[in-house]
């Protein structure tokens, strides 16, 4: 199934009703949307090369703090921005400091940072000008990490799965990050002077029909739907799930984008 995880189009973050469409369900959010890999997370923070322990990161449309939570237990200082004061509040109650503002208000005040991170955060943001902000505020041997669990189920398959969207929905996402997509991001970087790598983490999981319900329901294209044909979506999922769960797979992505020392 196409996620909020897919980069889904040049122009998603023009979406600003699906951008801003989280706090709606923040508690849930929290609880059912998956962690990061924590070798994903080591490969992020063994990419600075700065000098500096701990790192001081600045995690951008941290949400309820997902990612920001793991960069933090795995010793990381983590500084939160995100817009949504919903969303905000979950983070802050877990500890975190968060700036409630989006990327383009937030105010650096002259702070500097070894890493800045989107965990499924960047395809909500104009990327020229993110990317932009973000060298401009990490130190030199700095890295930018965009990073996103992508998970797609296997069975039911994704066909079936989009077949359904089409039935309900005005706009269906592309299922997967298009390579014209991908290279663009890569030359973006690589044109402010980024050097780019990209890594893989592949994993399987297999989740109750409840579960995985649970957590698709909190992605923004079926969060924006009005609630009766959100309650159609789920009528026509579960149906095609049946009893017997969803196995799914998750190729997450983190694209490291280092600043030259
Ligand atoms: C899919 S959630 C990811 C949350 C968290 N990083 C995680 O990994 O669970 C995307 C977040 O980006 C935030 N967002 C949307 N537009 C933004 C912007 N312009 N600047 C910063 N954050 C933004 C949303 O409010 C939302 O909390």
């Amino acid at each position: 199934m196409p996620t909020d995880t897919d980069h889904g189009g040049d122009d998603l973050h023009l979406d600003r009703a699906r951008a801003e469409s989280f706090g709606a369900v923040a508690a849930a959010y929290d609880e059912h949307r998956p962690t990061y890999p924590t070798a994903l997370i080591e490969t992020v923070l063994n990419a600075p090369a700065t000098g500096r322990r701990p790192l001081e990161v600045l995690d951008v449309g941290s949400g309820t703090g997902i990612a920001a939570r793991q960069l933090r237990g795995a010793g990381a200082e983590v500084h939160a921005v995100e817009p949504d004061p919903d969303m905000a509040a979950i983070a802050e109650s877990t500890g975190l400091a968060v700036e409630v503002a989006t990327f383009e208000a937030w105010e650096p005040a002259g702070r500097s940072f070894d890493a800045v991170t989107f965990a499924q955060s960047f395809h909500w943001v104009e990327p020229t000008s993110a990317a932009r902000k973000a060298w401009d505020v990490l130190r030199p041997g700095g890295a930018l990490a965009l990073m996103w669990n992508r998970y797609t189920e296997l069975d039911p398959p994704r066909d079936a799965i989009t077949a359904i969207d089409e039935r309900h929905l005005a706009v269906t996402p592309s299922a997967r990050p298009s390579e014209d997509r991908e290279e663009s991001v890569d030359e973006l970087l690589r044109g402010m002077g980024f050097t780019v790598e990209r890594h893989t983490f592949r994993s399987d999981r297999v989740m109750t029909t409840e579960a995985w319900l649970n957590l698709v329901f909190t992605y923004s294209r079926y969060v924006v739907l009005d609630d009766e044909r959100r309650a159609a979506v789920r009528a026509d999922l579960t149906a095609l799930a049946g009893p017997d769960g969803v196995h799914l797979e998750n190729d997450a992505l983190v694209v490291l984008a280092r600043k030259p020392g």
